[in-house]
């Protein structure tokens, strides 16, 4: 038997969106990972760091895993976290590794001296900030991050919002970035980008989504957008799973050995 729109909606609203973890989606909506393994690539990086930060940890679960994996531990491991509920649970996840999280507003500087680290790994960061990555990196240094590309989800994005501006559509787009990364002395080894596809199935996967990844339609409440979840709930009822896809970018750069700030 179907469930109802209220039921949905009221479950998706309900559920709590700490953490970055995705369990919760499993039957109800999927996302295709990139072809590259991130967390499995920065478990084999991890092997050979000696001083290792992840910017913007969230819960911690992608260090945790990859940590879990690598060969070897890093001699230092430390996570920045900016949203307070989720320092708290990444220092839960990481502290019995050995790793601190340091909580700091992800627009501060990184509380780290200059050439703090032979790998930063990040992966989603809100936005990256060239200099300070490029600042806290010791001279050939890495930097091994997964970047949330331009347009993601657009699809879901503009059922909510309306057509967007094509410099809305255009931001965070790779190339941008590689020359922000030049422009702060870093060398770009590699960039590859990936779109993905994802679909949601019921309309309280949408709910708990749009509650979770809180940039995609800002200010998102039920209440606000009952027109638009009531029209998406009837289409997936008649059509079938809602589609939509990501993008994202892979990251490898390097600061030289001669890097001047
Ligand atoms: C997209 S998350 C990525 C987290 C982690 N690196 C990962 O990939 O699992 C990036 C940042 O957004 C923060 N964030 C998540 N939900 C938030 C919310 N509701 N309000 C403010 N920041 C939030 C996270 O805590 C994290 O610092």
């Amino acid at each position: 038997m179907h469930r109802t729109f209220e039921d949905l909606v009221a479950e998706g609203a309900s559920v709590p969106t700490e953490g970055w973890d995705f369990s919760w989606f499993q039957g109800r909506a999927t996302e295709a990972r990139p072809s590259w393994g991130y967390a499995t690539s920065m478990a084999a990086r991890l092997g050979r760091a000696s001083a290792v930060l992840d910017i913007q940890t969230g819960g911690g679960e992608v260090l945790d895993f990859a940590l879990a994996q690598a060969p070897k531990r890093p001699l230092l491991a430390v996570a920045t976290e900016g949203w307070p509920p989720n320092a708290a649970k990444a220092t839960a996840l990481l502290r019995p590794r050995g790793v601190a999280v340091v909580a700091v507003s992800e627009d501060a500087p990184l509380p780290f001296a200059d050439g703090a680290f032979d790998l930063v790994v990040s992966r989603h960061p809100v936005r990256p900030h060239w200099d300070e990555i490029a600042r806290v990196l010791q001279p050939s240094g890495t930097y091994f991050a997964q970047h949330v590309g331009p347009a993601s989800v657009f699809e879901l994005v503009e059922h909510f919002l309306g057509p967007q501006p094509d410099g809305v559509r255009g931001g965070r787009h790779p190339e941008r970035e590689r020359a922000d990364a030049e422009a702060a002395g870093l060398d770009v080894v590699d960039l590859r980008a990936e779109r993905l596809r994802m679909e949601f199935h019921d309309i309280g996967a949408v709910v708990h989504f749009l509650r979770k990844v809180v940039w995609m339609v800002p200010g998102f409440t039920v209440e606000a957008y009952e027109p638009q979840l009531r029209a998406l709930h009837r289409r997936i009822q008649d059509e079938g799973p809602f589609v939509a896809h990501s993008t994202r970018h892979l990251f490898d750069a390097r600061k030289p050995e001669n890097h001047r700030l």
